[in-house]
């Protein structure tokens, strides 16, 4: 209330006061104002009904009718007789007492109109500001009641707090909002602002305006979200959605419940891309068991896999599972981001090693002899050439090497899957060269200073 106005109110209230002490009686909201004064309209025959709801106007308490419907000569010789005047601007006749509601940048239509009298009674009701109805009813006389029809409604428009968000009148914010963007909703969910202020990254919708995911009345989703993970995120993220629809190796993190959410949060995070927890604790927190898939293969346990061989390649030392696979799918296999031959042998292309050409050189299948490719040479000859780069059964790199982490050096396998046989590497390391005796064929040894003969 502006003050000139209040000032205004007062003295209009205490006149009543003064008025209401000649006569004895009280003024306040609830008193029976039917026979104070002779000026008055209420006596036990005239409008005995008024000023006694539960919440009565000020001037009505103070029997003071005229104010509004003027007074006429007529109404004197005849009481009982009289018929008020029709009340031309009924909004004019209220700004006479009440200050204006300043033009703001929204002015809700019934009050730009000057239907007061929509909402408010000029006399008075059972409800706080003579409002012709509880809670969200006074809107719903004019708003569609389906906003609040969704299954899960957010609790002050559940109870009708509609005025918790929206000014009835004037407002600085469009759709006659108290505040703007996140502003709005961090009025209450203080700890949610808190939480926001506090984190290193934020959801770029959710720094910007809540409503982009929640309906702040009601929808069919807990929370008021209209869809839930991964719906709601393809919404916006259509790349994402696009690689899923196209993928062909699919990752069950999100095909699982909350999808997602189980690697993101909606809101805010201190890790990069809003994850739950650190990227390789996030991979391991569930692949820290084995999974039989659908096909029947097996997953195997990361976790404890990762504990028992000690040496690890160099971006799983870095923690980067995603380095190497993508956790929203691939069409390569185990979701690897580029090509990986999944099989012992496979024809030789460069293309087939994408993924740890991606990192490493390819120059080291590509030349048959080397000085300085690659250790794994015999004098100058390029064993990795020897053993890749064939038009038919070359080896693959998984045929020696383990990917996530081994117990030998170079990440040498201890054995490697040979249909249903683990077929041993026996790799042994020496200060220039090395060898190994697996089950492909006897002890070979190399020497890159003096090159070894093997029989
Ligand atoms: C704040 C202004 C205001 C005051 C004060 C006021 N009225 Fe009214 N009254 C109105 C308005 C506005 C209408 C709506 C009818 C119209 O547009 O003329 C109305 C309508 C009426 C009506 C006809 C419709 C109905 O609601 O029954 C009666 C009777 C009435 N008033 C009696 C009174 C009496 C008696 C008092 C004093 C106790 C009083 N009014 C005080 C503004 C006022
Ligand atoms: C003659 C002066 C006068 C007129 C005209 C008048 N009012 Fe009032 N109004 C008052 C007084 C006095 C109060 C009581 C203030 C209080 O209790 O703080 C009041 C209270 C109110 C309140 C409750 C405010 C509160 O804080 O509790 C509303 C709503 C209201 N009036 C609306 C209207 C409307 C709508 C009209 C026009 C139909 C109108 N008034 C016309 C004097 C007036
Ligand atoms: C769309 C419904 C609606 C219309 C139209 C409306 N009001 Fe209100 N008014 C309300 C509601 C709801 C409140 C209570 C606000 C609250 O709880 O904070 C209110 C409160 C008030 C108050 C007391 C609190 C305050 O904000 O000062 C006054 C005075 C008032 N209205 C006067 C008017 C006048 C004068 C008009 C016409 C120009 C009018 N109202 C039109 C809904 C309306
Ligand atoms: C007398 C009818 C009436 C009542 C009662 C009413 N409104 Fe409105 N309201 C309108 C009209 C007309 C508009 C203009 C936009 C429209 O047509 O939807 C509007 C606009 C709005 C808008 C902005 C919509 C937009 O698209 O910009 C909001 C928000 C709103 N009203 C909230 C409320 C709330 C909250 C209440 C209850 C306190 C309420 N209204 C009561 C008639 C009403
Ligand atoms: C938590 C705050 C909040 C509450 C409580 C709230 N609203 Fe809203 N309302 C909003 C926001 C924010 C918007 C703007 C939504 C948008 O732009 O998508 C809005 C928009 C509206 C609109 C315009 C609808 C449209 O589609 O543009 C109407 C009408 C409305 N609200 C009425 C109400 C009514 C009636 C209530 C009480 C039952 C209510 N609101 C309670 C925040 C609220
Ligand atoms: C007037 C205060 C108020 C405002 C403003 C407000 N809220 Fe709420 N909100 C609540 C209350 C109260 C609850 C119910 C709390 C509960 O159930 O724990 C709630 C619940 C929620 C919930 C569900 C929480 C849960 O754990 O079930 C979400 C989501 C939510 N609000 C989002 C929003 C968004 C988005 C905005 C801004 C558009 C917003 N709120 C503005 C008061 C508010
Ligand atoms: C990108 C979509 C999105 C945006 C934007 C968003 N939320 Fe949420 N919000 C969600 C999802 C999804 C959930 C459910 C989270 C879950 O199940 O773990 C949720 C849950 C909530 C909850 C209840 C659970 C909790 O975390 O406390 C509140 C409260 C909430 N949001 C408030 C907000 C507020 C306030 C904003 C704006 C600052 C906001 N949200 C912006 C998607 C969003
Ligand atoms: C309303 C649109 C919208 C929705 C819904 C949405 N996002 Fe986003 N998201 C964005 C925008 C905009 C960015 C910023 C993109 C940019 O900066 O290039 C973003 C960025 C991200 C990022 C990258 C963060 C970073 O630091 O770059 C992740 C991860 C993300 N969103 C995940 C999600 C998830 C998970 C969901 C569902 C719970 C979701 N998003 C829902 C709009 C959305
Ligand atoms: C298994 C965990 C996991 C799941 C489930 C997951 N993500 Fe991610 N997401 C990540 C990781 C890790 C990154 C960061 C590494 C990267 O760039 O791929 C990321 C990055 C992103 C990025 C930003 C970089 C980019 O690739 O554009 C977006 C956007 C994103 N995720 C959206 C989603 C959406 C949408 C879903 C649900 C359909 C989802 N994520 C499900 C782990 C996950
Ligand atoms: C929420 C749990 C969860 C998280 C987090 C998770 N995964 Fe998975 N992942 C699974 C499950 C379950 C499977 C089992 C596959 C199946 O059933 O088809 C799987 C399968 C895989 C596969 C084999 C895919 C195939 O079909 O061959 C790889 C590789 C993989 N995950 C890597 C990762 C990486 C890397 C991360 C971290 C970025 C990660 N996962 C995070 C649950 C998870
Ligand atoms: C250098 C690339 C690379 C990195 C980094 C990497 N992976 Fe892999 N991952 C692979 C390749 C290649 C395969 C397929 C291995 C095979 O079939 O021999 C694989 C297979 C898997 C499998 C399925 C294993 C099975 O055969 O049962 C899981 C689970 C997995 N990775 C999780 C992870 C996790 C968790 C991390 C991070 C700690 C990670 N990966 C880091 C390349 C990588
Ligand atoms: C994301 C980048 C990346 C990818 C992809 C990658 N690597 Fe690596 N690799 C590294 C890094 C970094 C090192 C550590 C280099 C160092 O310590 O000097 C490393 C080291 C190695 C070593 C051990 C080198 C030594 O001297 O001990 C071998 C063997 C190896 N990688 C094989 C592979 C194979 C096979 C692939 C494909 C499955 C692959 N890498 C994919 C980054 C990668
Ligand atoms: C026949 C077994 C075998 C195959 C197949 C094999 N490697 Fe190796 N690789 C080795 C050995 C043994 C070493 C260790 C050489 C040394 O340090 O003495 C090695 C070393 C490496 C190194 C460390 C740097 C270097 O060249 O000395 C990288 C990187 C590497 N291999 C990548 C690959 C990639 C990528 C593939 C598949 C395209 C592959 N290897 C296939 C046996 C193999």
């Amino acid at each position: 209330m502006r003050k000139k106005t209040f000032i205004l109110l007062i003295l209009f209230t205490l006149s009543s006061f003064i008025v209401a002490g000649i006569s004895g009686k009280s003024t306040s909201a609830q008193t029976d104002v039917s026979k104070k004064t002779e000026d008055t309209c209420i006596t036990s025959k005239c409008h005995d009904k008024m000023g006694k709801e539960k919440f009565v106007h000020g001037p009505v308490a103070a029997g003071e009718c005229t104010v509004c419907h003027g007074k006429s000569p007529k109404h004197k010789k005849k009481p009982g007789k009289y018929k008020f005047g029709k009340i031309k601007d009924v909004a004019k006749a209220c700004y006479s007492c009440h200050e204006k509601f300043k033009p703001k940048k929204f002015i809700h239509v019934p009050v730009e109109e000057g239907e007061c009298m929509a909402c408010h009674s000029p006399h008075g009701s059972s409800y706080k500001f003579q409002l012709l109805a509880k809670g969200g009813d006074v809107c719903f006389n004019c708003h569609d009641e389906d906003i609040v029809a969704g299954e899960f409604v957010h609790g002050p428009a559940a109870v009708g707090g509609c005025v918790a968000c929206h000014e009835p009148h004037t407002a600085d914010y469009e759709k006659n909002l108290k505040a703007e963007g996140t502003g709005l909703c961090f009025m209450c969910h203080v700890d949610k602002a808190e939480a926001v202020h506090k984190s290193e990254f934020v959801h770029k919708p959710v720094s910007e305006d809540c409503t982009g995911c929640h309906n702040p009345h009601s929808a069919a989703k807990q929370f008021m979200l209209e869809s839930q993970s991964p719906e709601l995120c393809l919404k916006c993220h259509k790349d994402k959605e696009e690689q899923l629809r196209t993928v062909t190796v699919k990752h069950a993190a999100i095909e699982m419940d909350r999808s997602c959410l189980n690697c993101h949060d909606a809101h805010m995070s201190n890790i990069a891309m809003n994850l739950s927890m650190e990227p390789m604790d996030l991979c391991l927190s569930c692949h820290d068991r084995e999974y039989k898939t659908a096909d029947g293969t097996t997953v195997m346990d990361m976790k404890k896999w990762l504990a028992e061989n000690t040496d690890h390649h160099g971006p799983v030392k870095q923690k980067d599972c995603s380095g190497c696979h993508d956790p929203h799918g691939s069409v390569n296999f185990r979701i690897l981001r580029n090509p990986y031959p999944p099989t012992f042998y496979m024809a030789f292309s460069p293309e087939n090693y994408n993924l740890c050409f991606s990192c490493h050189e390819k120059t080291i299948v590509l030349n048959p002899e080397t000085t300085k490719l690659t250790n794994f040479r015999n004098g100058n000859i390029n064993l990795h050439f020897t053993h890749v780069n064939k038009p038919i059964k070359g080896r693959t790199c998984r045929a020696c090497h383990e990917t996530h982490a081994s117990n030998f050096p170079n990440h040498i396998r201890e054995a490697v899957p040979f249909g249903s046989w683990d077929l041993p590497v026996n790799y042994q390391k020496t200060e220039t060269g090395g060898s190994c005796t697996p089950g492909c064929h006897k002890l070979k040894k190399y020497d890159r200073i003096k090159k070894e003969i093997n029989g």
